[in-house]
C-alpha cells in the first residue's frame, strides 16, 4: 500500500492524513475483491522495517489501528469474511498488539473471503523463525511441513502480487510465498487506488500466461 505519505505531501497535509485515505482505500477495496471473486487479500500495513520511522508517524499509525480496526473487522465478520494477521505483534505496543490479535480470534471458519492484515511482517523475519522451529523440533522437514511453520500456514500462495506507488521490488513481502506470483506495478499512489485501479490489475493479469516453470 506505496505512496500515502506522497499523496498527503501532494495536498500539502501530514503523513498520516495520507495512511487514514490509505485505509479508507484499504476497506473499499477489500469490498470490492470480494465481490470479484478474490479468496484472500493479503494487505502490507507495516513492514518490519516501518517500525524505524519517525516515532510521531508510527503512532498515527498505531492510532488508527486503536480507532478503526475494530470496528473494520466488526464488518468483515458481518458480511462472513475472516481476518488473519501475519507478523510479529511482539514489539507493538501492547494495547495495539491485544487489538489486533483479538481482531482475528472470532474469524468464521468457513469464510469464502479472508483479509490478511501483514503487520510488522517481514519474509526474512518469517523464514527465520520458521527455520529455528524447525530447528528446535530437531526433524528434517518437507515443504509442505515448512511451509506449515510460515506466518502463512493454510493460506494459498498468491495469485498477483500489486504494488502501488511507483517502485518496482518486494520490500520484504511474501518473498518465499511469491515464487509464481503474477507481479504488477503501479505509479498510481495506494490512497488513489481504487475499483478501477483494481480492474485494470486483474486485467492486466488475466493476460499472463502462467507456466510455473513448465512449457
Ligand atoms: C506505505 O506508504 C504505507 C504504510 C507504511 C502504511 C500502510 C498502512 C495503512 C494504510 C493503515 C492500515 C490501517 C488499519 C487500521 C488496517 P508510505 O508511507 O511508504 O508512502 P510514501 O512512499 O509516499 O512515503
Amino acid at each position: 500500500m506505496d505512496g500515502n505519505g506522497r499523496w498527503a505531501k501532494k495536498r500539502l497535509m501530514p503523513r498520516g492524513y495520507g495512511h487514514q485515505a490509505g485505509m479508507n482505500a484499504m476497506i473499499k477495496l477489500a469490498e470490492y475483491a470480494k465481490m470479484c471473486g478474490v479468496k484472500y487479500l493479503t494487505v502490507y500495513a507495516l513492514s518490519t522495517e516501518n517500525l524505524s520511522r519517525p516515532a510521531d508517524e508510527l503512532e498515527g499509525l498505531f492510532n488508527l489501528f486503536r480507532k478503526y480496526f475494530t470496528k473494520n473487522v466488526k464488518k468483515l465478520y458481518a458480511r462472513g469474511s475472516a481476518v488473519k494477521i501475519i507478523g510479529d505483534l511482539s514489539v507493538l505496543p501492547q494495547d495495539v498488539a491485544q487489538v489486533v490479535s483479538d481482531g482475528e480470534k472470532n474469524s468464521p471458519a468457513d469464510a469464502d473471503f479472508t483479509l490478511v492484515f501483514a503487520i510488522n511482517y517481514g519474509s526474512r523475519a518469517e523464514i527465520l523463525r520458521a527455520v529455528n522451529i524447525a530447528v528446535d523440533g530437531g526433524k528434517k522437514l518437507d515443504g509442505n511441513a515448512f511451509e506449515a511453520l510460515l506466518y502463512t500456514g493454510g493460506i494459498p500462495d498468491p495469485d498477483l502480487i500489486i504494488r502501488t506507488g511507483g517502485e518496482i521490488r518486494l520490500s520484504n513481502f511474501l518473498m518465499y510465498q511469491a515464487a509464481y506470483a503474477e507481479l504488477y506495478f503501479t505509479e498510481t499512489l495506494f490512497p488513489d487506488f481504487d475499483e478501477k485501479e483494481f480492474d485494470k490489475a486483474l486485467n492486466n493479469y488475466s493476460g499472463r500466461e502462467r507456466r510455473f516453470g513448465k512449457i
